[in-house]
């Protein structure tokens, strides 16, 4: 069982990094940065909207709530795409921060009821995928933040360790044979239903990067015409590269600097590239004499420990993830150098799996045998027959309290606004 406190401090992180990502005038929080985006109103209201139905509410909508049906109805992701969300006659942020703590507080109190409870594992299960909902939408804004247009409005507030030479470009083994694919509430609590059930599954040997791709590579295939020549590009991927005019990954400038959350800065050769699609990540990858990493792959080098014959619950072991272990929480509002972490590297040498960029995957999202839908039941079944690829590992703005190696994200393959980027993979 999760304690009542590690659940009391989680929430309560998750909402401090909320606060502080709202913490601005009314205007900009109206703002639509990108059609892309919601208006940062939105998600504030929503997180309490979605805390309000999964921990007060049982999850049935018809049930009454704090906001009549109408207003709630403006908050259903289903109903109003995000770019056209600006337009709906939305909370004020006071209405929407006043009605996340009311909720909030109500929470507190159902979390103190929780050991006295028979139900206690599915009620602490529902708090974890609202401390995650929330982290979410948390690099949902940060997305948003990093496209808006103006003089800076946020500035990184950690400092990141050094990277070291010599390990962009290099490659770790990972020789054939069974591991265990995802994981169980028994061992994972608070993993989410399209991470279950564990299973066995058989892995060809293959090799991956050590690291993930760099900007400095990146530039190398820019400048070799990676996005000139048609043979490192699928057919689709080509299409889309034609009709979104793509010659470098987004936000990257024309005299070689980037502009990110409205600093414009060098671009740092030994960082890993980021706001690449998963079409350029392919061609990148053919035109480097490599392939990406299926998702099976990349968790099997993240996790599995030959020796032991079983999985650890971090790359590294089983400490909390810690500065020293990985990039994550979005303090430093970048990935880190690569080579920053060498005590965060897997049992196969795999360095940086958890934090920095989210990594493309060959694989579109799919259930695993023996799915079974958790409370959330629109989280993950609507988009598994979609048009969606794999992303594993996290970014830096992802909450460290929330991120797993089973935890697995997905997104249209031409999205460039995440904070994605790409480990390279090869057949042995
Ligand atoms: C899992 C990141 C793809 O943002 O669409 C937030 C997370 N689901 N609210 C998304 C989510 C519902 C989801 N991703
Ligand atoms: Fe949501």
């Amino acid at each position: 069982m999760i304690g009542r406190e590690t659940l009391a401090r989680d929430l309560e992180r998750a909402r401090q990094r909320t606060l502080a990502l709202t913490d601005f005038d009314d205007a900009e929080l109206h703002r639509q940065y990108n059609p892309l985006m919601s208006p940062l109103v939105w998600d504030l209201a929503h997180i309490g909207q979605q805390e309000e139905l999964w921990l007060l509410r049982d999850g049935d909508p018809h049930r009454p709530g704090m906001l009549p049906a109408n207003v709630e109805g403006l908050y259903d992701a289903f109903v109003h795409s995000r770019a056209s969300r600006v337009d709906l006659p939305l909370l004020s942020p006071e209405q929407s921060r006043a009605y996340c703590r009311s909720v909030r507080a109500a929470a507190l109190d159902v979390l103190d009821t929780l050991p006295d409870r028979d139900d206690d594992a599915e009620i602490a299960f529902r708090f974890g995928l609202v401390i995650s909902h929330e982290n979410q939408h948390d690099e949902t804004m940060l997305q948003a933040l990093n496209l808006r247009s103006g003089a800076p409005i946020l500035a990184p507030r950690a400092a990141l360790p050094h990277g070291r030479p010599g390990v962009a470009g290099t490659s770790v083994q990972v020789p054939a044979g069974p591991f265990v694919l995802g994981v169980d509430a028994a061992t994972e609590p608070l993993s989410l239903d399209n991470e279950r059930p564990a299973h066995v599954v058989e892995v060809p040997a293959f090799r991956i990067g050590r690291v993930p791709v760099t900007n400095a590579e990146w530039r190398q295939f820019i400048d070799d015409g990676g996005y000139t020549q048609q043979r490192w590009w699928s057919v689709r991927g080509w299409e889309h590269r034609a009709r979104a005019d793509l010659s470098a990954p987004e936000f990257w400038n024309r005299d070689g600097t980037r502009t990110r959350f409205g600093h414009v800065e060098e671009i740092p050769g030994d960082e890993p590239v980021q706001h690449i699609g998963y079409f350029e990540a392919e061609a990148y990858a053919a035109w480097a004499g490599a392939r990406l990493p299926t998702e099976v792959e990349w968790e099997k080098a993240a996790t599995w420990d030959p020796g032991l014959g079983a999985r650890r619950r971090y790359p590294w072991g089983s400490d909390e993830p810690s500065g020293r272990l990985a990039n994550l929480g979005g303090e430093g509002l970048r990935p880190a150098p690569v080579g920053a972490y060498p005590d965060g590297a897997s049992a196969y040498g795999a360095e940086q799996m958890l934090g920095d960029v989210w990594e493309w995957t060959t694989s579109p999202l799919r259930p695993w045998p023996g799915f079974t839908p958790m409370i959330y039941r629109q989280y993950s079944e609507p988009f598994f027959d979609g048009d969606f690829h794999v992303l594993r590992g996290g970014s830096w703005a992802v909450g460290a309290d929330t991120l797993r190696p089973s935890f697995r994200n997905w997104d249209h393959p031409i999205r460039r606004q995440i904070f994605s980027g790409v480990r390279l993979a090869w057949d042995i």
